[in-house]
């Protein structure tokens, strides 16, 4: 067999997303949807900045090679501006979805130095989930310090299984 035919024979795929985003003070942190209570900083962006939602999206985007978020939302419009990146993950969704593939699982890794994110791996979980239709036991989180190498930055990488839903 090819690996062509292989591909296509085989149900599932695999997606790989990163993001990253400098912090800065003044600014809300939000990771997964979710708001990071007592922040000091948080990122510079040109939407609301979520490391998180856009390294899941490009995640999804990649598993069947449609290009990556900035494809779509390109950083530079204006109508993009400060937008929940909700909307850039469902955008993302769609796509999968209108080719016969659902997201099955969701691996992500978060490197902040701070603040500790731990009290709200479950909140991060649940709320992935939910935007991805999946149970929160379908989303693994966690969490990494720099080692104090990158104190202004936060990074997200993610790997994600997609299922084939239909023929
Ligand atoms: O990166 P490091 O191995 O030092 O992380 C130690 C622990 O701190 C990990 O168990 C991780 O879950 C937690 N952590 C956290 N919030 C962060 C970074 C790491 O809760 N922002
Ligand atoms: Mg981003």
């Amino acid at each position: 067999m090819t690996s062509k035919s292989l591909s296509s024979a085989l149900p599932y795929r695999i997606g790989y997303g990163e993001d990253a985003h400098r912090l800065a003070r003044g600014l809300p942190l939000i990771l997964g949807g979710v708001p990071i209570p007592h922040a000091e900083q948080g990122a510079v962006a040109h939407s609301d900045g979520d490391a998180v939602l856009h390294a899941v999206a490009d995640a999804l985007l990649s598993g069947l090679a449609l290009g990556d978020i900035g494809h779509y939302f390109p950083d530079t419009a204006a109508e993009y501006k400060e937008m929940d990146s909700r909307i850039i993950l469902d955008r993302a969704l769609m796509l999968v979805r209108a080719r016969g593939y659902a997201p099955v699982n969701v691996a992500l890794v978060v490197t902040l130095d701070r603040p500790k994110l731990g009290p709200l791996r479950a909140e991060i979980a649940q709320t992935v989930a939910g935007l991805l239709d999946l149970p929160a036991t379908e989303v693994g989180v966690s969490f990494k310090t720099s080692e104090g190498l990158a104190p202004d930055h936060v990074q997200t990488r993610v790997t994600v299984l997609l299922g084939r839903t239909r023929d």
